[in-house]
């Protein structure tokens, strides 16, 4: 590709991920955008894989047996004129620290709620994560079909728990059975739920934001409470600002149900058309790298392993960041300085494993990998070495003792141990009295993965003691003092060494602090 062929394929690219709390409608939302995009012609497949159809799949074993879909890590479909990335960031069981890092890889989010509940502990949770990143962040109210709250609460809420400023791109004319319609501020038209005696399904407004009296949903009660609301948006709500939306201010909000698939074209074809392409990266050393920089670069944001169980290999995703990939070509792993020929990867798309033949940024690829990748890694080619910002750390919230469990094979139980935690499979701490091992992690599939893979790959069964689910916070060195610890809040180290505390509960961490006023808490993500 010259130049301008390069922009024009960067230009196209929509990179984002789905975040929401379990149950939402992300799998349902999901399924109608690969429907719009041509990938699946029927709803209720991506389902069935969530629920074990998974025969001809070589994923890693553990997987499968939890039926989890892996193969639609990405899934990737074109939409008018825009090649669509969409990242899956598992929720339920699966959660772990992949589905954080996945957040690293997107260029926007988009922000499932249940109308009737409203925003949960989930997506507060990855909300945070992609907050702090300063990207994009769409909203879609799901089940409008349904009785739920307020709108208005809803988009208060928005601010209340979450710090975002909401802004609704359309309005619901009423909801449940009563539903009519949604209210569309920007395309300027009605789209009904059910279409009219002529057959249409969108209807015109006129200059002062009204529909022809003569249509009989102008005479309806809903229709005259949507024109009160949206008066009262247009004096007192939020103004929409397109620079504040770019840098995660402000969430621009629709409204929908992907069940009855009500909506949800409307809220992909603004998406696309609003959200993102690829942008310029910030490196390590703090320069930023162009996405049309002519040589190939991208980073490691999640590995997974034991794909097919005959290989024991692994598949590193490699988010372009820079340049085009072709296969064939060599690369430079920046942290050892290998150079590696990427001539065995595949692209990942939501109904096959397709082998890749180029790409670029906002892309994603799958390397096979050896043993060489740990997650977080930089690849590049060209003479210049291009070393990716490092990927944040996220503070684990369960906690596991440890120990092997045959005495005599503690080589590869420290062996496995350090690899899996260098590749960043889980944390690991060690208590500082005793020095016993302590795992974290932000969901419990992390430690079975662990377990599973220490069994498998290394040959070395371990033995896991729950400690629960815990608040970690780092303390400053100088202000520690061992007698600080007790039962209720274990002292730990991390790899590096810096001290923090376990407590078992929000109780026991304002105790703590009661008792030590000036000793300062910090969590990381
Ligand atoms: P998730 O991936 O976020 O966990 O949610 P998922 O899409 O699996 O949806 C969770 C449940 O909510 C499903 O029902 C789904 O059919 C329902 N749902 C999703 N969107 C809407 C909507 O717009 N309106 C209504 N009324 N329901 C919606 P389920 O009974 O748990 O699953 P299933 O047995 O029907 O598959």
């Amino acid at each position: 590709m010259n130049k301008q062929e390069l922009q024009a394929a960067v230009d196209k690219r929509r990179t984002f991920a789905i975040i929401s709390h379990p149950d939402a409608g992300k799998t349902t939302i999901t399924e109608q955008l690969l429907l719009f995009g041509g990938v699946i012609r029927e709803a209720g497949t991506v389902k069935a894989k969530k629920s074990g159809h998974f025969a001809k799949s070589d994923w890693m074993a553990i997987e499968q047996q939890r039926g989890i879909s892996v193969t639609s890590s990405v899934m990737q479909f074109d939409y008018q004129g825009k090649r669509i990335n969409i990242l899956d960031t598992p929720g339920h069981e699966d959660f772990s620290e992949d589905t954080y890092r996945t957040l690293m890889a997107v260029d926007a989010a988009v922000m499932v709620i249940d109308s009737a509940k409203g925003i949960e502990a989930q997506t507060k949770k990855l909300f945070k994560v992609v907050k702090q990143r300063g990207i994009p962040i769409f909203t879609f109210m799901n089940k409008l079909d349904r009785d739920g709250r307020e709108p208005l609460d809803l988009i208060a809420e928005l601010e209340d728990l979450l710090g975002i400023e909401g802004y609704a791109m359309n309005w619901p004319m009423g909801m449940g059975k009563g539903l009519l319609g949604l209210y569309d501020r920007r395309a300027k038209q009605v789209e009904l739920y059910r279409e009219n005696e002529a057959g249409e399904r969108f209807l015109p407004l006129d200059a002062d934001g009204k529909l022809d009296p003569s249509e009989p949903i102008s005479q309806e009660s809903i229709y005259r409470d949507t024109l009160d609301d949206i008066a009262l948006l247009n004096d007192a709500g939020n103004q929409f600002d397109l620079k504040k939306v770019m840098q995660g201010d402000q969430t621009p909000v629709f409204f929908g149900s992907a069940l009855t698939n009500f909506g949800v074209e409307t809220f992909l074809k603004n998406f696309v058309d609003m959200a993102p392409s690829p942008s310029e990266h910030v490196l390590e050393d703090g320069r930023k790298l162009s996405p049309v920089d002519p040589n190939f670069s991208g980073f490691v944001f999640k590995i997974q392993a034991n794909m097919n169980p005959n290989h024991r290999d692994r598949i590193a995703f490699v988010r372009i960041g820079a340049g085009e990939f072709e296969r064939g070509m060599d690369v430079t792993l920046t942290r050892t300085g290998k150079v590696m020929r990427l001539n065995n990867s595949t692209e990942f798309m939501a109904n096959s494993r397709e082998t890749v033949e180029s790409a670029v940024a906002g892309d994603i690829v799958g390397l096979y990998d050896t043993g060489n990748f740990q997650i977080g890694d930089s690849i590049f080619a060209g003479k210049e070495p291009v070393e990716y910002a490092k990927l944040p750390q996220f503070t684990p919230e369960l906690f596991m003792r440890v120990t092997a469990k045959n005495v005599m094979k503690q080589k590869s139980f420290h062996k496995g141990m350090q690899q899996l935690v260098q590749e960043g499979a889980i944390q690991l701490y060690r208590t500082y009295s005793t020095d016993d091992y302590i795992l974290g992690a932000v969901g419990q599939l992390q430690f079975e993965v662990f377990k599973f893979r220490m069994q498998n790959e290394y040959n070395s069964e371990v033995v896991m003691t729950p400690i629960g689910s815990r608040i970690a916070r780092w303390i400053d060195e100088t202000q520690l003092d061992e007698k600080m610890s007790s039962s209720r809040n274990l002292l730990v180290k991390d790899l590096a060494g810096a001290p923090l505390f376990l407590f078992e509960n929000q109780y026991a961490m304002r105790w703590f602090q009661d008792k030590y006023p000036d000793v300062r808490l910090t969590a990381k993500l």
